[in-house]
């Protein structure tokens, strides 16, 4: 029943009413307690904890586990979810030999989906909902392979070996030696950069109903297990409107650097519909003021440059792109505003990262948001399956022509 007592599934059965909401403009595709976002405010709260407040103060594997369990881990709480995740970390010995099979030159994020898809092949009983032991477990193997298979992923491609994680490390710690260790030689990872990891993984770690969470909620409506969904959220976040926005937008800034740093060209060239040409890491879908993880993600980009003494001059290019476009009335008038992925890019460029693993670094932050929400929709018992309507424009009933009789 709606808020007036009407019957809308009953209505729709005698009438049938369907509405049209391209693109989901307007629609809820569901309740959720997980995250909550005032676009025109600017406003990101995870369980109802601001985002600011977690970027000062939080670590990622504690967020995570507010995220998917909903409330801040007590110690005990912490130390458990922290072992398990340390205990899940290798990945079984025969998934490496899947790394042969691709080309060193596949993109990460196609990788990271056939391994993580490739998860359910090992452990396909244990995704039952009610059992939360195994729950636990399933969830944390999620989380922590998702590392190792990443930086798997980037040895492959530049054809060193694997670099095993290590017991005694925390978890972006163990990322950033995965990737950057090589055999024989020792490497210590600067506690900035283990934190600015930690940070840029908080930001990205929920964001409600964005296109990648409601695929891997449709997947999972189906009642697919955990690993397939996120699988197909992966592959969702990889597109250059999403989550590879990260990817293009230093492409973007490396053309603009190549064409003489001509930053108002580029802001007339996104202005022009027949250009086919966005500024990418600007505009959102609910947020219509600032972006309030880009207004972070800024100022981390200044500190961790300076701290690294690296000059950028990317940095530069964005930060004239963004108040070129910031005082064009075409921007102003459509609220089009840095989103997360504008200043992103150039600390991981800073960090040593490669850019095409941008995207896959999104994917890592963004996998708790992910469990979350697979989890809330499996324990609420009344979720259907997913199935939207449409309205068919196609022509009515036409007869079959035998082949012979077609012109
Ligand atoms: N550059 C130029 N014009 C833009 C941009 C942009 N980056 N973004 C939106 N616009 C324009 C559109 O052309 C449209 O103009 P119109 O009203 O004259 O037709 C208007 O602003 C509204 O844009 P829509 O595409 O309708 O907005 P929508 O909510 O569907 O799309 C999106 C949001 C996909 C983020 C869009 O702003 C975009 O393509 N941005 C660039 C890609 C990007 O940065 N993606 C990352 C988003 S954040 C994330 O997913 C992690």
């Amino acid at each position: 029943e709606n808020e007036r007592g009407i019957d809308i599934a009953n209505l729709r059965a005698k009438t049938g009413l369907v509405t049209l909401d391209p693109a989901f403009m307007n629609t809820a595709s569901t309740k959720s307690a997980i995250t909550f976002l005032d676009g025109e405010k600017g406003i990101l709260r995870y369980r109802g904890i601001p985002i600011e407040q977690l970027a000062e103060k939080s670590r990622f594997v504690e967020t995570a586990y507010l995220l998917i369990y909903g409330e801040l881990p007590t110690q005990p709480e912490l130390d458990r979810f922290s072992n398990l995740l340390t205990r899940h970390s290798l990945i079984h010995e025969d998934m490496k030999h899947f790394f042969d099979g691709f080309p060193s030159t596949a993109h990460p994020m196609a990788v990271l989906s056939s391994m993580v898809c490739s998860l359910s092949t090992y452990y396909p009983e244990e995704h039952d909902i009610n059992d939360k032991e195994k729950m636990d477990i399933t969830i944390a193997r999620l989380i922590s392979k998702v590392r190792t298979i990443a930086a798997y992923a980037y040895k492959k491609s530049i054809g060193q070996p694997f670099i095993y994680p290590q017991n005694n490390l925390k978890y972006a710690a163990n990322f950033m030696h995965m990737m950057f260790a090589v055999p024989a030689e020792p490497y210590v990872v600067d506690p900035d950069i283990e934190s600015a990891i930690n940070l840029l993984f908080i930001l990205h770690a929920d964001h409600e109903q964005n296109c990648s969470t409601s695929t891997v909620r449709l997947v999972g409506s189906s009642r697919a297990n955990l690993f397939a969904s996120v699988a197909a959220g992966i592959l969702a976040l990889w597109g250059p409107l999403h989550g590879g926005a990260n990817q293009e937008v230093i492409e973007m800034l490396e053309a603009i650097q190549r064409d003489g740093g001509n930053v108002k060209k580029y802001v007339e060239l996104a202005k022009d519909k027949n250009s086919n040409f966005r500024l990418m890491g600007f505009g959102h879908r609910v947020y219509k003021n600032f972006d309030p993880r880009a207004k972070i993600i800024k100022q981390t980009a200044d500190k961790i440059l300076a701290k690294l003494g690296i000059q950028d001059p990317l940095l530069d290019i964005a930060k004239e792109l963004e108040e070129a476009a910031l005082k064009d009335s075409y921007f102003v008038e459509r609220k089009l505003y840095p989103n997360v992925d504008f200043y992103s890019g150039i600390i991981y460029r800073a960090l040593g990262f490669p850019t095409n693993m941008f995207t896959v670094l999104f994917a890592i932050g963004r996998l708790p948001g992910w469990i979350a929400h697979w989890k809330e929709m499996m324990e609420d018992t009344s979720t259907k399956i997913g199935r939207p309507r449409q309205i068919y424009t196609g022509p009515t009933e036409r007869l079959y022509v035998p082949i012979e009789q077609r012109s």
